[in-house]
């Protein structure tokens, strides 16, 4: 029981434009923060949650972890203008006696504890390992006219979810070494494949959506309504 979780929430929702950071809205009466976090406090493998949040919603990110009792979270600390500023200050807040780090979006509300508990079954002895699905659309890449250069074989293709796992030492120094240069990837693991670190790639769950737009909102309540059945 030695998992340490980083929760990236120091997003602004723009492009669910909601007027507040997307996170605080509720489904089934909770925030969608606290549902991303209740995962971890739940799971006996984790023994501490670090959550990251923008300057303005830190003070309420604290109230939000005293008032749910999430005595997992040792550290409510600030992030960056990026997720990958963010997840790079919450991953240092981590206590020294971490040595394996899984990091979370805190907008994917729906990652049950079996799922969670599977991915980490299926990431044994791997040093870096990230939940994925298999696409359902065929993907086409197109030039900046909008004209198809090249159709994608599906069969290859993940579209790519948190949880992500690593092992501590390699994800700070893939932050760290891609901070130095001013290197972006889109996600953790682009971090250490960029450096040439194996990834593994594990099946992931259709209902773990990341909650973006506001159609994800009524899907994320459709889905909570499905498993109270
Ligand atoms: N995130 C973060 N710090 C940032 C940007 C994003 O911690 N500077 C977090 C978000 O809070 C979210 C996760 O990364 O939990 C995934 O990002 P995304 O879904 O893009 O959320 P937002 O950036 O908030 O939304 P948008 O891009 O629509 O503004
Ligand atoms: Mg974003």
């Amino acid at each position: 029981a030695n998992l340490g979780i980083v929760i990236p929430a120091a997003g602004q929702g723009k492009r669910m434009g909601a007027g507040c950071n997307k996170q605080f809205l509720q489904l089934k009466g909770q925030p969608i923060l606290i549902h991303a976090v209740r995962v971890f406090q739940m799971s006996d493998y984790v023994s501490e949650i670090v959550i990251v949040g923008a300057e303005n919603d830190l003070a309420l990110i604290k109230e939000l972890v005293d008032h749910y009792k999430l005595d997992k979270v040792v550290s409510v600390c600030q992030g960056g203008a990026q997720r990958q500023d963010s997840v790079r200050s919450g991953v240092l807040a981590l206590s020294p006696a971490i040595q394996r780090v899984v990091v979370h979006d805190g907008a994917r509300p729906l990652l049950t504890l079996k799922d969670f508990h599977r991915f980490l079954q299926e990431a044994e002895g791997f040093s870096a390992a990230i939940m994925g699905i298999q696409v359902k659309d065929t993907i086409k890449q197109v030039n900046n006219s909008g004209i198809v250069t090249d159709t994608l074989p599906r069969e290859l293709l993940r579209a790519v979810q948190t949880p992500q796992i690593f092992e501590r030492n390699k994800l700070e120094e893939a932050h760290m070494r891609a901070a130095s240069v001013g290197y972006y990837g889109t996600d953790d693991a682009s971090l250490l494949e960029w450096i040439g670190y194996p990834v593994q790639m594990i099946e992931g769950s259709l209902e773990n959506i990341k909650v973006t737009t506001p159609e994800d909102l009524w899907l994320s309540e459709r889905i909570l309504a499905m498993r109270e059945k």
